[in-house]
């Protein structure tokens, strides 16, 4: 790779490969170019499916012990070079600083618990004498891998979304042909560099970037690829579920987060924790807080308090290890937040804090009293915005959180037991947290939604059950 004008190459069997042509990648924040992109052709698309095809063998025959060493190596290597990938994170995500490093922090842990699972990857015993007829027969099940993963990530984990594709889909004797987000190909090609020193064997790997969506539909549609992960928004989501036919897939979308706050929540203990949750990333996470539910007897002072806070964040350059919240993604995703912002003034909400930009910068956002039919309510806002809500009782804000296309994680804040496990029956969502915020992920867990926030389940012992196919065989001892 060359190390000088910063011009990638693609990664493809093994090999770091020149493109034919070269775009422009620069920073969200500064708009100065960072590095020259390569655009995947129709025939390096082709050449790096097929580079994984031809190393299913491969990575199928690989021992478990083996696979995991690689991915404690690749954990090991990150972890040398945490301060390097948390920079390229920050020049090409405009991620804080302090962000970027606590997610290099998670990425290594991913890749730690990839090893691990990858010698944890076993079937179980099936008593065939549990029927009539099945008796004299021993059975056992077997996880093979899936084979050949498409794998396409978003911009706002560049690092760990990335793991969370690579690390299950090694552990479990998989190969990928991965596309990372046109704004976040860095990250990706660092990965991969991590994986060939790791000793990942030729085209078990392949990254492919540019294109737009040519390379997204071509792995989605290719038949050697037989599953495609994807996380990102849920129009391009439902988009691969419509094209994938009968191949496996996992989809990771988005979602309009909230909390409930009930009435008897000590506000002071909570407010750094809320506001980490709306403007963390600037918002452009999954469960970003997004909606919150305070009841009549805490709303003032919770609105009072997470304003206040909100006024004093840090705003600036995301290298800068002081600033906590920066720029967006792209110019195109300010002029969207404000026009949403916009339409929340108009629509009779109360703008408390925010509302306006200073570059690329969105200042963090707090809107009162939104109706459930603003775009900042019912929409994903992926930025810096959080609406708040007064609510009488806990059965009027669960029925509003489940008022939402999305369902990932939602949270309530309570010291009432039963309330707690209440909500956690009543709330459609695929995670509840009780006394937090919904954007709390651990790298183990299981995470993924319902309704439109997605299907499957990513977290590492979950990813691998979707990476492979379980297999049945029965020794007829008749
Ligand atoms: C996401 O935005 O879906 C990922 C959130 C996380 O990993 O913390």
């Amino acid at each position: 790779m060359s190390e000088t004008t910063n011009k990638q190459q693609l990664f493809i069997n093994g090999e770091w490969v020149e493109g034919s042509t070269y775009t422009k990648l620069t920073s969200p924040y500064s708009e100065k170019e960072i590095a020259q992109i390569p655009s995947a052709n129709d025939e390096e698309i082709d050449n790096a499916i097929e580079a994984a095809f031809q190393a299913k063998a491969v990575m199928a025959k690989m021992p478990a012990h083996q696979r995991a060493s690689i991915l404690e190596k690749v954990a090991v290597l990150l972890e040398e070079r945490g301060d390097e990938a948390a920079t390229i994170l920050a020049k090409e995500a405009a991620k804080p600083f302090v962000y970027a490093k606590a997610e290099v922090s998670r990425t290594v842990q991913t890749y730690k618990f990839a090893a691990e699972e990858a010698k944890r990857l076993h079937g179980e015993m099936i008593p065939m004498d549990a029927a009539i007829g099945g008796e004299n027969r021993i059975a056992y099940t077997t996880h093979e891998p899936i084979g050949v993963i498409g794998a396409i990530t978003p911009f706002n984990f560049p690092l760990n979304l990335v793991a969370h594709k690579l690390g299950p889909a090694i552990a479990a004797g998989n190969t990928v042909v991965l596309k990372p987000a046109s704004q976040t190909p860095l990250t990706s090609y660092f990965t991969a560099k991590l994986f060939e020193d790791a000793g990942l064997p030729a085209g078990a790997l392949n990254v492919i970037t540019g294109g737009g969506r040519v390379v997204g539909d071509k792995i989605v549609t290719d038949e050697r690829v037989n599953m495609v992960t994807f996380t990102g928004s849920p129009g391009v989501g439902i988009g691969i579920r419509n094209k994938a036919g009968l191949k496996r897939v996992t989809l990771e979308l988005g979602s309009n987060s909230a909390v409930i706050i009930d009435k008897d929540v000590n506000i002071d203990k909570i407010i750094d924790r809320c506001i980490m949750g709306a403007f963390s990333n600037q918002g452009q996470v999954c469960i970003s807080l997004q909606r919150v539910y305070a009841h009549e007897d805490v709303y003032d002072s919770f609105v009072e308090k997470f304003v206040e806070a909100t006024k004093k964040l840090t705003l600036g350059d995301p290298l800068d290890p002081e600033t906590e919240v920066s720029a967006l993604i792209t110019p195109g995703d300010v002029e969207r937040a404000l026009s949403w912002i916009h339409e929340a003034k108009q629509g009779g909400a109360t703008i408390a804090a925010g509302g306006e930009s200073e570059g690329h910068i969105l200042h963090p956002t707090v809107i009162l009293d939104a109706d459930s039919n603003l775009k900042v309510s019912c929409q994903e806002v992926f930025a810096p915005i959080v609406v708040i809500n007064k609510v009488k009782t806990v059965e009027e804000a669960i029925d509003l959180v489940n008022d939402s296309r999305f369902g990932l994680q939602a949270g309530i804040y309570t010291e009432n037991v039963h309330t707690a496990f209440d909500a956690a029956d009543a709330l459609h969502v695929g995670g509840v947290l009780i006394n937090d915020i919904p954007t709390f992920r651990v790298d183990h867990m299981p995470y993924g939604g319902v309704k439109e926030s997605g299907s499957g389940r990513e977290g590492i012992k979950y990813a691998v059950e979707e990476m492979t196919e379980m297999k049945l065989v029965i020794f007829n001892r008749n």
